[in-house]
């Protein structure tokens, strides 16, 4: 098993990681899952963790339920089974239920401890670290929400056996955003290893570990934190785009696009361009990509602006980046 030190607790990778959850001071505890979780995951959890909850509540999956409609249902539940400020709430999914149930969870009684066990590649490497949690208000995604720290997060990699390639190749994004943004090894390594034979509990420590680095240094994102952001930019505006558009992408997938694009902003030599951009085009399934008219609506909202700029982290070279460069709608045109 490999841990991770963030400032207030600790990210346990591996196998016997479930194990070694700390429960019995608890007077009661809960487990959030949504069908998928219920069906795939739940059983393995409750064998390895030896965990006797009281309560299993289950919600459906998906982002449109990320809301305060199903907080409510949470709370009701809690309620009704009478869980005290000293039960505990264990969040066991993507990161949809994480956000939310660490969410549910601070607000119960004013609060009550919460564990993260991230089910999805995205929330095991990206989730996992950085205590944000949050809910949708409407289409304004993790509009109300705010900065908790879980007592505890477990990830179990063999949980990814069940899960759909599409949302491996999802949450691979993220793992390629760390090579760019602040490792040159990690991009080569990742350039030479085809995803099939990538080693999932190495990969996840080593991402895990990377992010976990930058928030130390910039826990409310003031500063370095933003570097995490490239990509994104164009990337929520491209997820905003598509919410409600027929057609359904992920958010790795808008990243992904939104890493292409950003790599053409960036002050990088043509070569280097080329060789972040020809890798996005052969590991991803880039999106149809918006026209400029259609993103800025959505790029104009960015909470990152200032002034009628738009605000981006961008790369300087491979493994290093910079923050708050303010690009005018002219400049970004000329990538369009
Ligand atoms: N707090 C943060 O720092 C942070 C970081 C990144 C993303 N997020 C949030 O995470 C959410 C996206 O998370 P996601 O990509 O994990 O999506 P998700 O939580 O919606 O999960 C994707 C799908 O996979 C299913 N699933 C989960 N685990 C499974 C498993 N092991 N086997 C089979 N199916 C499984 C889920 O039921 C769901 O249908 C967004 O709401 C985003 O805002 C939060």
């Amino acid at each position: 098993m490999k841990v991770v030190h963030s400032s207030t607790y600790d990210v346990k990778i591996g196998k016997d990681s479930l194990q070694t959850i700390q429960y019995s001071s608890y007077s009661a505890i809960a487990i959030l899952v949504d069908e998928h979780t219920k069906t795939n995951c739940l059983d393995i959890f409750l064998k390895e963790s030896q965990i006797n909850p009281k309560l299993i509540i289950e919600i459906h999956s998906g982002e449109e339920h990320k809301n305060l409609y199903t907080c409510e249902q949470i709370w009701q539940k809690l309620t009704t089974a009478q869980f005290d400020r000293k039960s505990l709430f264990i969040n066991l999914g993507g990161g949809v239920i994480g956000d939310m149930g660490g969410f549910a969870a601070s607000c119960y009684k004013r609060g009550i401890d919460f564990i993260q066990v991230p089910t999805t590649l995205l929330a095991m490497i990206d989730a996992s670290v950085g205590g944000k949690l949050a809910i949708d208000l409407e289409n304004f995604k993790n509009q109300i929400g705010l900065f908790k720290s879980p007592k505890g997060v477990y990830i179990f990699p063999k949980f990814l056996q069940t899960l759909s390639h599409r949302q491996i190749i999802s949450g691979y994004a993220e793992i390629v955003k760390h090579a760019l943004v602040a490792d040159k090894d990690y991009w080569k390594l990742l350039m030479e290893t085809s995803i099939e034979k990538l080693n999932w509990e190495e990969t996840i420590y080593h991402s895990v570990t990377l992010k976990n680095d930058i928030i130390k240094s910039d826990p409310f994102e003031e500063n370095k934190r933003k570097i995490l952001n490239f990509g994104h930019t164009l990337g929520h505006a491209i997820e905003s785009y598509y919410l409600d558009k027929e057609k359904d992408i992920l958010h790795g997938e808008a990243v992904a696009l939104g890493m292409y694009l950003e790599a053409e902003l960036s002050p990088l030599n043509i070569e280097k361009k080329k060789e972040i951009q020809d890798y996005l085009k052969s590991n991803f399934n880039l999106v149809d990509c918006p026209s400029l008219e259609q993103l800025l609506p959505f790029l104009k909202n960015d909470k990152k602006n200032e002034h009628d700029n738009i605000n981006f982290s961008l790369l300087n070279d491979i493994g290093s980046s910079s923050y708050n460069n303010e690009l005018s709608v002219e400049k970004i045109k000329a990538i369009f």
